[in-house]
């Protein structure tokens, strides 16, 4: 089965791409973040740990995150591929994923500037609850998007599977890229 990969800054819109692209595409969304947080309400001790990770904008431990994606695809096993967002979040997850797990055929990379990414998390934090929208947080997780998770991007860039995608637009504008990109890789 395919598996594409979503990639970008905090805020840069994976999350709201993916949701429009699996009611399309019929591929199964899977996000490294939504299921940490979900180990975090589990109020498990693992969870609280992660709580605090994720609260200072770091990258939580690598077996955590390949198992708990590896449970997810074995739990939709029937899948006719998945769309594995927000990951890999440094080289050592994307490489040992690809051996263990599945190769990655495309990764759809959205792009747009710290300043509007801000702001949209900005907004979000007033409502979303979520521990990590808030400005200092905000400002670390871009530092970890910038050293660990760019040089990904550069990785897969160079066996031409990145598709660079204008994510400053509305919602629609972006899907629109979206749309062409898988198009032309046959999705
Ligand atoms: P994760 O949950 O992946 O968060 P993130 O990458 O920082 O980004 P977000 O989910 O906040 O943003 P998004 O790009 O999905 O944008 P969204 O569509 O929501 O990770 C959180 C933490 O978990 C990490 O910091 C790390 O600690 C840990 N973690 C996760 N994965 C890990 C991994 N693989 N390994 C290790 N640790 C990991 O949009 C944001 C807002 O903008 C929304 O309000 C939305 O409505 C709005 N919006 C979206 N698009 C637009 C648009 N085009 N115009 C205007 N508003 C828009
Ligand atoms: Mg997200």
């Amino acid at each position: 089965s395919q598996t594409g990969r979503t990639q970008g800054g905090p805020g840069s819109g994976k999350g709201t791409q993916c949701e429009r692209i699996v009611k399309d595409y019929g591929l199964t969304h899977l996000s490294s973040g939504d299921l940490l947080r979900s180990e975090v309400e589990s109020g498990s001790a693992r969870g609280k740990r992660l709580k605090d990770i994720m609260e200072r904008g770091e990258l939580v431990s690598l077996d955590i995150v390949l198992e708990l994606i590896r449970d997810a695809m074995t739990n939709n096993a029937s899948s006719r591929g998945f769309l594995i967002d927000g990951f890999p979040r440094e080289l050592e997850q994307g490489v040992r994923f690809e051996k263990e797990v599945a190769p990655c055929q495309f990764v759809l990379f959205f792009d747009v500037s710290e300043a509007v990414m801000q702001q949209r998390l900005l907004k979000r934090g007033e409502t979303s609850g979520r521990v990590d929208d808030n400005e200092a947080t905000i400002k670390k997780r871009f530092h970890t998007f910038q050293e660990l998770t760019k040089p990904v991007i550069e990785h897969y860039r160079q066996q031409s599977k990145v598709v660079q995608i204008d994510a400053s637009g509305s919602v629609d504008a972006v899907f629109g890229q979206v749309k062409s990109a898988l198009e032309s890789r046959g999705l």
